[in-house]
């Protein structure tokens, strides 16, 4: 009886070893590993890819986030449920409640207008086309919010639709104080309608925080 359930379990090892030993030498976005993992497995987290093609600006979740309105940032929302060195087959993570208007992420149109939360607007109903392409990283002044007259004197061309703004937020490493900061900079709502009026841009990342979709678009 052992043996039957023993059998299975180190071919899919060795199966394991043999993969990724290949794929380690056909694929340098896979770690080297050259045995079993008797050496330190180091996890290489990437944010370029492709040479600049894709940038990766997310930033990880960490319990010490800022997270909105609140001093102690966004606490544990992670935890082993099935672990390995339990006895588990797997390890299996948990997530728990947290505000999905943590971290880096995309503001669903129901987020700031009720009609559309009713309707069902959430993010699966946001246009992959619009979320995913070249953007233009703009450098905006560090000294003021993006009012009107910022965003006029950054003359975005025409025919740009993603913009990443680059502000004083990041210098200040917001994203790493646990506490959250009511002072970041922002797209002011003047700046946010001349947005629209004047530019093509559909999207935008305002604060390193949020990114958000110009609804005009949709
Ligand atoms: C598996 O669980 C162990 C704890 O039993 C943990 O230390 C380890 O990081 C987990 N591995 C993965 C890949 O999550
Ligand atoms: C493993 O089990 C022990 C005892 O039940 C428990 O205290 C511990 O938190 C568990 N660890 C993980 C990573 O599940
Ligand atoms: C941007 O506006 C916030 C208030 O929303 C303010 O606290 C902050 O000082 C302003 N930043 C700059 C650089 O003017």
């Amino acid at each position: 009886m052992m043996m039957i359930k023993i059998k299975p379990l180190v071919l899919l090892l060795l199966l394991s070893c043999t993969w990724v030993l290949t794929v380690a030498t056909s694929d340098s976005a896979y770690p080297t590993i050259s045995d079993c993992g008797m050496e330190e497995l180091v996890p290489v987290r990437r944010e370029v890819y492709g040479n600049g093609r894709i940038f990766d600006i997310s930033h990880r979740f960490r319990e010490d986030m800022p997270s909105w309105d609140s001093g102690d940032g966004l606490g544990q929302f992670l935890r082993l449920r099935h672990s390995i060195k339990n006895g588990s087959l797997t390890n299996v993570s948990e997530l728990r409640y947290f505000s999905v208007h943590s971290g880096t992420h995309v503001d669903a149109p129901g987020h700031v207008f009720d009609h559309y939360f009713d309707a069902g607007f959430d993010v699966d109903t946001l246009d992959l086309e619009l979320l995913n392409g070249p953007a233009l990283l703009v450098d905006v002044p560090r000294d003021k919010n993006i009012t009107a007259e910022v965003m006029k004197s950054l003359n975005i061309p025409k025919g740009i639709r993603r913009v990443i703004f680059r502000t004083l937020n990041t210098d200040r490493r917001l994203m790493w104080e646990k506490e959250f900061d009511t002072s970041f900079a922002g797209l002011m709502k003047d700046g946010a309608e001349w947005l629209v009026e004047n530019t093509d841009i559909k999207l935008i990342d305002p604060t390193s925080k949020d990114l958000v979709l110009n609804g005009n678009d949709q």
